[in-house]
């Protein structure tokens, strides 16, 4: 499989407390990754390294066989191809068709083009006909999938999604599950996600890494990880026996 990113000895120290250590990690075209680990132990900061949010500390981090340098040329080569989803949508005070068109219209698509990408993304998340609803009179379930519309309209190679359900009932939890799935098998998108819902791990995703307390101590695929964990501190997290 393809390499899509290459991360080595990457660290990344806020005002000199270490919060990503020396993380070895290479993350594959089409691949479904999860990230999990306890809470303040680094999956934020590490998907807003992938999206370039941060900057490492330390360490090599590759894109697409090139190294990521940091010119703001090589933040809008990477940033055209990814996208980045929060626990919490980031929802503008516009119309649910101005803000999922609005990644398009800041890349310069014409009219129509705007029209038809917005009506396919609206569509593919079950929003048609909610073109002229004002966004923040959504529903918590309809606002992340309208954010979602927007992360995915102008065809991202990359998806990062930070606790993407979260928030939700299980209806707009499987509605999302089913669109991560949809996205990555039509368009072959590239998708890291962190989650602290195991079940949704292993509903979703091909490989599995464990951050604890900034530390990648586990990468497996989802099927070695539930049945014989590689460290026994991933078994006792995945138990739910991990105290923190
Ligand atoms: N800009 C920042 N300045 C200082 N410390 C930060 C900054 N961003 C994150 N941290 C710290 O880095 C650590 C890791 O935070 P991060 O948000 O990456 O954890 P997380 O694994 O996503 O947690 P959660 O599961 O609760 O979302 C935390 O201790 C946090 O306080
Ligand atoms: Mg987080």
């Amino acid at each position: 499989m393809a390499e899509l990113f290459r991360i080595c000895n990457l660290t990344k120290t806020f005002a000199g407390k270490d919060v990503l250590k020396n993380i070895n990690l290479r993350i594959y075209r089409g691949e479904i990754f999860a990230l999990i680990g306890p809470s303040g132990t680094g999956k934020t900061t590490f998907l807003r390294i992938l999206n370039l949010f941060e900057k490492p500390t330390n360490g090599i981090f590759e894109f697409d066989g090139k190294p990521v340098n940091g010119t703001p040329l090589e933040k809008n080569r990477i940033r055209q191809r990814s996208s980045l989803l929060f626990q919490t949508p980031a929802v503008f005070n516009l119309s649910v068709f101005d803000n999922v068109a609005y990644g398009l219209k800041v890349r310069g698509f014409d009219k129509s083009t705007v029209e038809k990408k917005v009506k396919e993304a609206l569509g593919i998340v079950g929003l048609s006909g909610m073109e002229t609803q004002k966004a923040r009179t959504l529903s918590g379930g309809e606002a992340q999938r309208m954010a979602f519309a927007r992360a995915i309209v102008y065809g991202p190679e990359v998806l990062l999604l930070d606790e993407p359900t979260a928030n939700l009932d299980p209806y707009n939890v499987a509605k999302i599950e089913e669109l991560i799935r949809h996205i990555r098998d039509k368009c072959g998108t590239t998708i890291v996600i962190a989650t602290h819902n195991l079940p949704q791990v292993k509903r979703i995703a091909d490989r599995v890494g464990v951050l604890l307390e900034g530390k990648l101590i586990e990468v497996n695929s989802v099927g070695g990880i539930f049945t014989s964990p590689g460290d026994a501190r991933s078994a006792a997290f995945l138990k739910g026996e991990m105290v923190y």
